[in-house]
């Protein structure tokens, strides 16, 4: 049997680099190659909830947001199912059965979840939802039989709940034909891209901390970001050797730089190694190498922006789409749902003789 792909994002800003390299450039690699059964792109408004629950509208005006960085980075809406998670009501139940099976402690040592809590100030005083939202992840996951999880490093605390809770119905239940499938992760392979780190080089790159370049920023501001990026405050003049660790436009050439850029944009080296090697020697300057990051970068998101202009001019199109495949989602998740309260034996029906 071949795959199914299930993957998903928060409503709550747009989408920025970091989750271009951290999981958007995976999703498109799946999707070009093609070669699964059914793939899912879910718009996690529930779970943005957890954690905003006096921000409805920030949460409900981001969706559609998120739906046009999705199609403007290029996944395409004919291949993909991208849907809603809250019109999907199936995946609640589903999570109401499973936190029978998770204890209170298990989630209290999730390390995302721990980084979390500290991030949002939910220390003294958190609520039950955000508590308990890797168990409605996990019924995201498992409501559509998923194998394969495209997602950034943070999440990999999500991915190992969701086995245990496979493992667990399976051990409670012992269901006589298999209902969930075990999902894997599939991270990023090089280091930098799963933990792409911010324009400012303290932290990875993220709208709270106010250090990301947007998919849908414009050649200015991305220019401008990206001349202001944080380099090795010991290299001052140009003829001073320069540190290429924790270098920020270093570590974004990582990222983003293939060999085909240098003949195009700065001809006098061959690859990366050799504007590294420069670079460490000194007499290499931070502007020069910066310029050439922003002809990459501005290559990149030139034709992500463009779509998403087209896009804006369709967002009723765009919604009905959304609304259509929620539907549809809703559908197989309802098949799963059957078929796990009947492994549970909560099928009343049969009391009727
Ligand atoms: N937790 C993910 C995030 O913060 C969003 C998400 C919700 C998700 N459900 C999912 C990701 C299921 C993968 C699979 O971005």
């Amino acid at each position: 049997m071949k795959d199914i792909i299930l993957t998903g994002d928060r409503p709550t800003g747009n989408l920025h680099l970091g989750h271009y390299v951290g999981s958007i450039k995976n999703r498109l690699k799946f999707q070009n190659q093609g070669d699964f059964d059914k793939f899912y792109i879910m718009i996690a408004d529930t779970q943005a909830l957890t954690d905003n629950a006096d921000r409805v509208d920030k949460v409900k005006n981001n969706i559609i947001q998120v739906a046009i960085d999705y199609i403007s980075a290029g996944i395409d809406p004919e291949k993909v199912t991208i849907f809603i998670q809250s019109l999907v009501p199936e995946l609640f139940e589903m999570t109401s059965y499973f936190m029978n099976l998770v204890t209170v402690s298990r989630l209290q040592r999730n390390p995302t979840i721990k980084d979390e809590i500290k991030q949002r100030g939910f220390v003294k005083s958190m609520p039950v939802g955000f508590l308990t939202y890797p168990v409605s992840q996990a019924a995201d996951i498992l409501a559509f039989k998923s194998t394969i999880v495209p997602v950034g490093e943070d999440q990999l605390p999500m991915i190992e709940q969701t086995r245990e809770i496979v493992n667990s119905f399976n051990y409670t239940y012992k269901p006589e034909k298999t209902v969930f499938a075990m999902p894997k992760a599939i991270l990023p392979e090089s280091a930098v891209c799963k933990r792409l780190p911010g324009l400012d080089g303290k932290v990875k790159m993220s709208k709270s901390a106010g250090n990301a370049i947007y998919l849908c920023d414009d050649k200015a501001t991305i220019k401008q970001k990206i001349m202001s990026a944080y380099t090795d405050p010991n290299h001052i003049k140009v003829s001073d050797p320069g540190q290429i660790e924790g270098n920020i436009v270093f570590s974004y050439l990582d990222a983003f730089c293939e060999d085909q850029h240098f003949a195009k944009f700065l001809p006098d080296y061959k690859n990366l190694d050799e504007l590294k090697a420069h670079y460490q020697r000194g007499g290499l300057g931070d502007v020069k190498v910066k310029l050439f990051l922003n002809n990459i970068i501005q290559e990149l998101l030139a034709p992500v922006r463009e779509k998403r202009e087209y896009l804006i001019k369709h967002i009723n199109d765009i919604y009905e789409m959304l609304f259509e495949n929620s539907k549809k989602a809703s559908l197989v998740a309802n098949q799963t749902l059957t078929e796990m309260k009947d492994a549970m034996g909560l099928d009343y029906k049969k009391l009727l003789k």
